[in-house]
């Protein structure tokens, strides 16, 4: 059953009719009484802890060294004498990728290892759904078991400090209370079925520029309340059972031995119980990477056994650097997590099933709901397919398929859809599509781009347009009712490993969009990409601009169903769109990329926290999207005007759909302190909620903020301290759209 650990929130969020159409949508709405959850995970098992013990006492110290580093590319060794299994991993956030060689990165070449393709993070956090990141979390967790896995390296949620990041389409947002609420139940979702997470990159990796060495310079303050959050909740809500040491230093020390991040944070503060896992090739030590916490090396492609914690431990150990008791925490630690999942000591682990339709539609589900809609004037969309004999698709990305590309992990499916094919799938016979490619993906040999001091190697394209292809895509346009360009990115132009050098589209596309808007201005742009791209030209020259992600198996049905009016748009921005690269803080404060050493200039004041306090406008602000019906939010109310440290301040109001069609609207709560003793962004998200109204309803919404929220990290007592005086709670449908203010007193 899925819920079987998902708590439901007494008062969460409850959401009660008040005005009805018909006794059907009456119905209902009253079902929706509760909408938000709160989600649990369960705790490591000791349980096993006396046979764990027994186990180790008859281990040499080759099974012992074994066990902490890899021995194939995924796994670790198992003692088989013992009955101690290997302990299994795969990656990774876009779902289960395919089987690797045992000794190297290539493909091993099976013909039974494919998955769903799962919306990247970018999609699921555009949805703004807990829920969604429950299902997705289960739905890849049931993956992972059919593959036979006992760890899943996902999800990757690092803070999206750059809009340059190259793994910015994988990472969830630039907030840490959307990243926090997005990632405990993903947590929760996925270890429900005897598999354990592995939450990455632990933790500041947020650049890839010179990421196996940079040393990130972050205040404490900062490093509580913007980089830390999901990683904390993961480990002390969900009980994520492990997490990946990032490749990067945190203050002078590699996080892979870095004894405050792994010890005194992760262990001692928030009780983590699990092991740290480092990332391929992270480690730089045996035994101080050990005593700062580590528990299993993993890497390639020098031979296993010159890893540190194979050879180089075990003389380590015979010289009486660290002792056997020691490594021995380790190996307990990663028995209790087999004993857990029920790699060792059960008859009843879940099996899983994989590739199924049921996944495909939870896939198709996230992507549907993470479709933004960016601008939509002149109502050209929805598309109202029994107006329109053609259609014309231009665009490589009408074609492109992206589970698999680029630097990094993917996943090797039976089942992409693109966005050509869904609307093959949906639209009418009476209906002639015309297909021209407009712009052709094509690349340079990689070339060095100077970044500050930092000279590095980056994808290179070339951006000239074929002059025949762009008739072409003119032609079919001219001739041609409406035109839908697919333009964008994907994942051998993003990708893990380099940081992009700027926010130019690549390609030319920028060219082709201007030359087929003159002939057709029923042109609606869709962008598919997972990070924000400079789109100033094309937001102010087409009529309608929609943006999509690496959106999974059924990306190209969702968006089909966005663009025909099947799905009203509801996803919004999960991070903010610059108007230029400099108007973002880590650009403005020139503090990306660094050297060998990186400090965060600009402190707690990362993504719209930066823009809203320094009134930069933005392109497309954080939590930004439209939907084809209109909302208005009402009647903004506190249940009291002061409340105390454990309190918990209820807000209701209205949402209500003014317009024709159903939708989901995103209702999202910003807290301002003005007169602060300490430092504050001029807003920060401290709540919201995804709601469905029907058209012509209301709805009540009772949004629930714990007191405690409010608070900031106090460095000097090393604690979280809630400022007494008044707070003003900013309700609105996005950072920038603020409907109603209450202003709350705390004691
Ligand atoms: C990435 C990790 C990934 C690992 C194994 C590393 O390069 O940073 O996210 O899980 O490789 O593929």
């Amino acid at each position: 059953m899925r819920l079987k650990h998902t708590i439901l929130a007494t008062i969460a969020v409850s959401i009660i009719n008040i005005s009805c159409k018909d006794s059907t949508k009456r119905e209902i709405s009253m079902d929706e009484k509760v909408l938000s959850k709160t989600y649990q995970g369960e705790s490591i098992t000791h349980d096993f802890d006396a046979e764990i013990d027994a186990l180790i006492s008859q281990m040499t110290l080759e099974e012992k060294t074994g066990m902490l580093h890899g021995t194939s590319m995924f796994s670790t060794a198992g003692v088989e004498r013992l009955g101690v299994p290997e302990l299994k991993m795969a990656d990774g956030p876009l779902g289960v990728r395919e089987e690797i060689s045992r000794d190297s990165w290539a493909p091993a070449g099976l013909d039974n290892d494919f998955a769903t393709y799962y919306p990247a993070g970018g999609g699921l956090s555009a949805t703004w759904n807990t829920e969604l990141a429950y299902t997705f979390g289960f739905s890849v967790g049931e993956e992972t078991r059919a593959r036979d896995k006992d760890v899943l390296l996902s999800p990757a949620i690092n803070i999206i400090r750059t809009p340059l990041g190259g793994r910015t389409y994988e990472y969830f947002t630039e907030d840490p209370f959307l990243n926090k609420k997005l990632t405990v139940p993903f947590v929760v979702g996925m270890q429900e079925n005897d598999v354990a997470v592995c939450v990455k990159h632990y933790a500041t990796n947020n650049q890839e520029t010179n990421r196996d060495f940079v040393n990130v310079q972050i205040d404490e303050r900062t490093l509580r309340e913007i980089y830390l959050p999901a990683f904390k909740d993961a480990v002390v809500e969900a009980k994520a059972y492990s997490m990946m040491g990032a490749y990067n230093k945190f203050r002078g020390e590699y996080l892979c031995e870095n004894g405050y991040m792994l010890n005194d944070v992760l262990r001692d503060e928030w009780g983590f119980e699990g092991i740290v896992i480092s990332d391929w090739n992270a480690v730089h030590t045996s035994v101080n990477s050990l005593r700062s916490g580590l528990d299993i090396e993993m890497g390639t492609p020098k031979p296993f056994n010159e890893f540190y914690l194979a050879d180089p431990l075990i003389d380590s150990i015979k010289v009486g650097k660290i002792s056997e008791d020691e490594i021995d925490i380790h190996l307990k630690r990663i028995m209790q997590l087999m004993y857990t999942v029920k790699r060792m000591g059960a008859n009843d682990r879940k099996k899983g099933i994989i590739n199924t339709e049921a996944h495909f539609k939870d896939a198709y589900d996230i992507a549907s709901e993470s479709i933004v809609l960016l601008k939509n004037s002149n109502e050209l969309l929805p598309i109202d397919a029994s107006r329109i004999k053609s259609v014309a698709v231009i665009g490589n990305n009408a074609k492109k398929k992206n589970a698999l590309g680029g630097f990094g992990a993917g996943v090797k499916t039976k089942r992409e859809v693109t966005p050509l094919e869904g609307l093959q799938n949906r639209l009418p016979e009476s209906v002639t599509i015309n297909y021209a490619e407009g712009y052709q993906e094509r690349y340079a040999p990689k070339k060095e781009s100077v970044f500050g001091d930092v000279t590095q190697e980056r994808v290179d394209t070339i951006d000239e347009l074929d002059p025949k292809m762009l008739q072409d895509a003119i032609d079919t346009a001219k001739y041609s009712d409406i035109t839908i360009i697919f333009a964008g990115s994907n994942r051998d132009f993003e990708t893990e490993a380099s940081d992009r050098a700027d926010l130019e589209l690549p390609f030319g596309q920028v060219e082709l969009i201007k030359e087929v808007l003159k002939v057709n201005p029923n042109t609606i742009v869709v962008m598919i990409g997972g990070a924000p791209f400079d789109l100033g030209a094309i937001k102010e020259k087409s009529k309608a601009l929609v943006w999509s992600w690496f959106n999974g198996s059924e990306g190209g049905n969702a968006l089909a169903d966005v663009l025909l009016g099947d799905v009203n748009p509801s996803g919004k921005l999960p991070w903010t769109m610059p108007k230029a690269l400099n108007d973002s803080p880590a650009h403005a404060t020139n503090s990306f990329p660094g050297d060998k050493s990186v400090t965060y200039e600009e402190g707690l004041l990362v993504g719209y926290r930066w823009f809203d306090t320094k009134n930069v406008e933005p392109l497309y602000p954080f939590g930004y999207g439209l939907s084809y019906t209109s909302f208005s939010i009402k009647n903004t109310k506190t249940d009291k005007n002061e409340y105390s440290n454990d309190d918990t301040i209820l807000i209701s109001l209205e949402v209500e759909n003014t317009g024709e069609m159903d939708g989901k609207e995103i209702v999202q709560l910003y807290v301002s302190k003005s007169n602060s003793e300490v430092e504050r962004a001029e807003k920060e998200l401290k709540g919201f909620i995804k709601v469905m109204v029907t058209s012509g309803e209301s709805k009540k919404v009772t949004l629930e903020l714990p007191v405690k929220e409010l608070a900031y990290y106090d460095v000097s007592q090393k604690a979280w301290t809630v400022e007494p005086g008044s707070y003003s709670l900013r309700i609105g449908n996005s950072s920038r759209n603020i409907t109603s203010e209450v202003t709350i007193n705390v004691k």
